[in-house]
C-alpha cells in the first residue's frame, strides 16, 4: 500500500464528485496541430497558450470540471497574467492532472497494432510533475479493430504497460487514470466492440492485481460500448447504454475509484447523451460514471474561437455549455432540450 493511501483515496473520490468530471486538454504537438488546421490556425507555442488559456481559465469551470488533464508543455505554461497553468486550476479548486505515456508506437512483428510507450525514465518525471502540481496522470493504451487483430500479444503488452504505470504513479502519491481505448473508426458492429473491450478489461485487470496497483486508488477511462463509426448500422443510445454497463459490470471490480469514458469521435451531443442515458437507467453501479472527453467537450470552443482573440467570449460560453451538460448527464438529468437554451 502507497505511503500515500489517504491522499490517493481524497484525489480519486474528488475525480468523480457527484456532478463533476475530467476535461482532456492534453493533446500532443501532432494531434493539437490537427484540431488547429481545422480551424485554420498555425500551431505555435503562442497560440497553444492562448487556447489553453481559454479552457483553464473559463469563469465557472469548477462547478462541473473536477480536473484537466494537461501535457508536459502545458503544465509548465502560465495565464496571461502570469500565474502557472497548475496554479490557476488550483486556485479554482480543479485539480491538475498530466499525460505521462509518450505515445502509442507500431507494435513490431504486429502490423495495424500500436503499443504505447513511456515507462523509462517515469519514476522521475513523476516526482517532477507532482512538485509542479499534478494529483493524478493519464496513460492511454491503443486497441485497433480489425481483420484478424486485436491480437492476445498487443492487448497483453498495453496491459502491461498500464499495470507498471499505475503502480509507479501510486508509488508516487499520484492517482493512475488507466487508459485502455478500443478505438471506433473501424466498421464493425457493436458486438465487436464488445468482445474486445471486454478481452482488453480482464487482461487489464488480471495485469493490475498482478502488479499490486490499489484498485480504490485508481480511475478506469475507457471507451463505451459502441458501433464502429464505418459501420452501416449503428446501434441506438438504449443499446449503447445497456451494452456499455454490461460490459463494465462483467469486468470491473467494484473496489475500483471511479470509470470516465473518452468520447473517442462520438458528437459532442451523443457523448453527453451516452453518458446520459447511463446515469438515468442504471442507478445501483457500484463506481460513479462520469467523463473525460477532449473532443466532445472541445469541439464546439474550437469552432466559435478560431483562433481569434475576439472570439474569446463566445468560445468559453461554448466550452462551459457543454460541461455544465455533461454534468448533469453525470446523474441522468441531462435532455436534448438543453441543446438549444442558453445556459
Ligand atoms: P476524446 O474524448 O477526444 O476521445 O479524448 C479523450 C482522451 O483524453 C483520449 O486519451
Amino acid at each position: 500500500m502507497s505511503k500515500y493511501a489517504d491522499e490517493l483515496a481524497q484525489t480519486a473520490a474528488a475525480m468523480v464528485a457527484p456532478g463533476k468530471g475530467i476535461l482532456a486538454i492534453d493533446e500532443s504537438a501532432p494531434t493539437i496541430k490537427k484540431r488547429f488546421d481545422a480551424i485554420n490556425t498555425e500551431s505555435t507555442e503562442a497560440t497553444r497558450r492562448n487556447y489553453r488559456d481559454l479552457l483553464i481559465t473559463a469563469p465557472g469551470s469548477n462547478e462541473y470540471i473536477s480536473g484537466m488533464i494537461l501535457f508536459d508543455e502545458t503544465i509548465r505554461q502560465s495565464t496571461t497574467d502570469g500565474v502557472t497553468f497548475p496554479q490557476a486550476l488550483i486556485d479554482q479548486g480543479i485539480m491538475p492532472g498530466i499525460k505521462v505515456d509518450t505515445g502509442a508506437k507500431d507494435m513490431a512483428g504486429h502490423a495495424g497494432e500500436k503499443v504505447t510507450e513511456g515507462l523509462d525514465g517515469l519514476r522521475d518525471r513523476l516526482a517532477e510533475y507532482r512538485q509542479l502540481g499534478a494529483t493524478f496522470a493519464k496513460w492511454r493504451a491503443v486497441i485497433t479493430i480489425g481483420d484478424s487483430i486485436p491480437s492476445d500479444a498487443c492487448i497483453e503488452a498495453n496491459a502491461h504497460a498500464l499495470a507498471r504505470y499505475a503502480a509507479l504513479c501510486q508509488e508516487a502519491g499520484i492517482v493512475p487514470m488507466v487508459e485502455p481505448e478500443v478505438l471506433m473508426d473501424a466498421d464493425n458492429s457493436i458486438e465487436r466492440c464488445y468482445q474486445v473491450t471486454e478481452q482488453t478489461l480482464q487482461a487489464l485487470f488480471h495485469e493490475l492485481h498482478r502488479q499490486g496497483v490499489a484498485m480504490q486508488h485508481t480511475i478506469l477511462k475507457v471507451n463505451m460500448i459502441i458501433s464502429g463509426k464505418q459501420c452501416p448500422t449503428q446501434a441506438d443510445v438504449q443499446e449503447v447504454t445497456d451494452q456499455t454497463v454490461r460490459c463494465l459490470r462483467n469486468t470491473v471490480p467494484a473496489s475500483i475509484a471511479g470509470i470516465v469514458f473518452l468520447s473517442g469521435g462520438q458528437s459532442a451531443e451523443l457523448a453527453t447523451a451516452h453518458l446520459n442515458a447511463m446515469n438515468a437507467a442504471y442507478k445501483d453501479l457500484p463506481w460513479p460514471l462520469s467523463f473525460s472527453y477532449g473532443r466532445a467537450l472541445q469541439e464546439p470552443c474550437l469552432k466559435a474561437w478560431e483562433g481569434k482573440a475576439e472570439n474569446v467570449e463566445a468560445a468559453t460560453q461554448a466550452l462551459l455549455h457543454r460541461e455544465k451538460c455533461n454534468s448533469l448527464a453525470c446523474d441522468g438529468r441531462y435532455s436534448a432540450e438543453m441543446e438549444a437554451t442558453a445556459l
